[in-house]
Formats: C-alpha cells, sequence, structure tokens
C-alpha cells in the first residue's frame, strides 16, 4: 500500500490536486493519502508556515502530492521559500525532473513542430544555486542600499545531479545531454558545471553531449525545441527554462514535475510545474492535466509503471479529443480522466 502526503496548498493547488487524487483513487485503489493544511490560510490563521512535527512527519511518507503555494495575501517569498523550498531542501530533493512533450492533438504556439518531434526532459538542480539564499541587503529604504544573491555551487550537488542526467539519457532512445549555463559570464560556477560534465561525460562515451549558453538555449526551445533530449541545468535557469518548454509544448497547464531524492533517504515530492494562478482561482477552470501528470510521475517513482502508464493514455486520450478555444471545466477533466484510467 502506497502511503502519500497531500498537500493541496493554495489558489488552483486544491482544485487541480483533487483531479490527481481523483485519478490515483482510480488506478490504485488502496492508495492512503493524507491531507495537509499548509499554505496561505494556515499562515493567516496561525503564522505558521511549515512547523518541525509536520516536516519530521511527512518525512515518513512513500510520496508527497503538492498542488501550489504562493498567495498575493502573503508577502512574496514566505511561503515559496518557507514551504515549497524547505521541503525541495529538507528531502534532498536535487533532480527536479521536468518533462515536456508535444502530445497529439495539442495545438502548440509553433508551426514547425509535429506531435512526437518534442519529447525532452530538464534535468534541474533542485537544492542550490542562487536558491540557497545565500546573500543579504544593506542600508534598506536608502539611497544607497546594496543587495545581493549569491549562487552556492559544489562539486558534490553538480556531480550528482549530472550523473543523474546521463543515467536518463541512457535509458532513452536518443541518448543526447545538453548542458546549460553561462560559462562566458558566470565563469565560477560555469567552470565547475562544464568541468564536471566533461569528467562524467568522459564516462559516458556511448551519449552524445552538448553545451549551450541559456540565452542561446532560451531561444532555441522556442524556434527547434526538437533538437533536445536530455537537458542539465542550474536551478535558476531549469526554472526559466521549463516554463518556456511548457508554453511551446500546449502551455502550462500540462507540465509535471517531480521533486526527487533518488536514493530515497527521503520522500520525492510530485507537482505541477506552475503556479497557485490567482489570476483563476475559484473559478473552476485550472487545466488539471499538469496535476495529474505529476501523479503519473510519483506512481512511476513508487514502481507502479503499469498505473502510470494507465494515466498517461487517459490523458493522452483527452488532449486527443480536445477542441481548441474550447472552456474547460476542472472536475470534468478530473472525471473523465479517471474514468478512463480506471478502464
Ligand atoms: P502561475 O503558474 O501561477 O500562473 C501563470 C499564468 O499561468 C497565469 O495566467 C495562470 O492563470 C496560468 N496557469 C497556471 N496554471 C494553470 C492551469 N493549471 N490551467 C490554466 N492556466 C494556468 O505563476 P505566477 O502567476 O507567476 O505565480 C502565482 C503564485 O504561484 C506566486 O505566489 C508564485 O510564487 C507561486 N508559484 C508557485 C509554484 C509552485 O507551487 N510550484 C510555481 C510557480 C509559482
Ligand atoms: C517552480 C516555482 C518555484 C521555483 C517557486 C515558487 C519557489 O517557480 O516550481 O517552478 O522557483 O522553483
Ligand atoms: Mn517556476
Amino acid at each position: 500500500m502506497a502511503r502519500i502526503a497531500v498537500v493541496a496548498g493554495d489558489g488552483i493547488g486544491p482544485e487541480v490536486v483533487a483531479q490527481a487524487r481523483k485519478v490515483l483513487d482510480a488506478v490504485l485503489p488502496d492508495v492512503q493519502a493524507t491531507e495537509y493544511d499548509l499554505g496561505a490560510a494556515r499562515w493567516h490563521r496561525t503564522g505558521e508556515v511549515l512547523p518541525d512535527s509536520v516536516l519530521t512527519e511527512l518525512a515518513g511518507y512513500d510520496a508527497i502530492l503538492l498542488g501550489a503555494v504562493g498567495d498575493p495575501t502573503v508577502p512574496p517569498g514566505v511561503l515559496e521559500r518557507g514551504l515549497l523550498l524547505k521541503l525541495r531542501f529538507a528531502f534532498d530533493q536535487y533532480v527536479n525532473l521536468r518533462p515536456s512533450r508535444l502530445w497529439p492533438g495539442v495545438a502548440g504556439p509553433l508551426g514547425n513542430v509535429k506531435p512526437g518531434e518534442v519529447d525532452l526532459v530538464v534535468v534541474r538542480e533542485g537544492t542550490e544555486g542562487l536558491y540557497a539564499g545565500a546573500g543579504g541587503s544593506l542600508h534598506r529604504d536608502t539611497p544607497a542600499e546594496v543587495a545581493t544573491e549569491e549562487s552556492l555551487n559544489t562539486r558534490h550537488g553538480v556531480e550528482r545531479v549530472i550523473r543523474d542526467a546521463f543515467v536518463r539519457a541512457g535509458r532513452r532512445e536518443r541518448r543526447k545531454v545538453t548542458l546549460v549555463h553561462k560559462t562566458n559570464v558566470l565563469t565560477h560556477a560555469g567552470s565547475l558545471w562544464a568541468r564536471t560534465f566533461d569528467a562524467v561525460a568522459a564516462e559516458h562515451p556511448d551519449i552524445e553531449t552538448e553545451y549551450q549558453h541559456v540565452d542561446a538555449a532560451a531561444m532555441f526551445l522556442v524556434t527547434q525545441p526538437q533538437r533536445y533530449d536530455v537537458v542539465v541545468t542550474d536551478n535558476l535557469f531549469g526554472d526559466i527554462l521549463t516554463d518556456i518548454a511548457a508554453a511551446v509544448t500546449g502551455g502550462i497547464g500540462l507540465a509535471a514535475s517531480g521533486c526527487i531524492n533518488p536514493e530515497g533517504a527521503y520522500p520525492s515530492m510530485f507537482e505541477p510545474v506552475h503556479g497557485s494562478a490567482p489570476d483563476i482561482a475559484g473559478q473552476g477552470i485550472a487545466d488539471p492535466v499538469a496535476a495529474v501528470l505529476s501523479a503519473a510521475l510519483l506512481l512511476e517513482q513508487l514502481g507502479h509503471s503499469e498505473s502510470a502508464a494507465r494515466v498517461n493514455a487517459a490523458v493522452g486520450a483527452e488532449l486527443a479529443s480536445r477542441v481548441p478555444g474550447a472552456t474547460l471545466r476542472t472536475e470534468e477533466v478530473g472525471d473523465r480522466l479517471a474514468a478512463h484510467a480506471v478502464a
């Protein structure tokens, strides 16, 4: 029996997570899901973001399913850093896995790309870089104000995520890894990433490699997303590039992710790439596919490959049947996906 913790969170988080749970229940009837009340409402009520006792409890689950965190009524960073990043860091989820494919029937914005031609995965480093929280400010609210944010990159942290990218590439058909960084400007961290990449690549002569600066990669993701297989990059570059990858493959409503601790020392966490979408929250019109595909990644991680395949097939059927421009109802999509996945 799989025991999962559910953090629905804020905005559209609870709306899309409810659909992911329907689908999980349909394909894996003995899944035991426990809801955790974390996010903006709890912070307003109690001032708590993620109590240590809750963090300790969460560590005991097989996996975590998360909706979205962040709300316009809460100062920026309180929930994003205090809840989401705290979970990623505390559970050493150093592989932030973000697959993007152009599904048949999905009209992406690019005229030159056909379904099946884009099937890439970004392996985003999840515990270091500019997200580490190093930095500070001086002379706040004066004309002399100075603010710094430092990017933390360790050989250990860089090497383990690059190794993961090569192992993933070895299991894929095209067997190619692209390193994305900015070695022409970020000469300290960039050099560490490039040297580590070259050293790991030398152990995998069967895998094709390339390097791109992040600005060029942003362009090529839009003009030629077909050229990528596995992309490995640092935390912030990966954040930005995966919104672009989502946009060119049908939108952020379809983009799934896994925050993975590959060793299994801690639970991995599965969440849509999108946020709490305050602009559409409460209207029942958020696309739950990203959350449902994240649940499929969760199933895969827990070894339920057959169930994951059924969820992916249900999503495939759903997307192939969509009428461009038609309004979508979150719950109806969830019902259809659950019915299809169980059948
Ligand atoms: P967002 O992803 O929430 O929204 C960007 C745009 O995409 C909005 O127009 C939104 O309506 C649309 N969108 C997002 N998900 C959708 C879906 N499933 N279906 C249809 N449309 C969808 O990003 P944002 O507006 O920059 O951030 C809003 C809040 O979410 C902020 O507080 C931010 O910090 C937080 N955030 C959280 C996560 C997370 O929990 N993993 C990720 C990104 C942003
Ligand atoms: C994401 C989000 C988060 C990130 C924020 C909310 C901390 O944008 O999951 O992509 O930057 O990783
Ligand atoms: Mn993001």
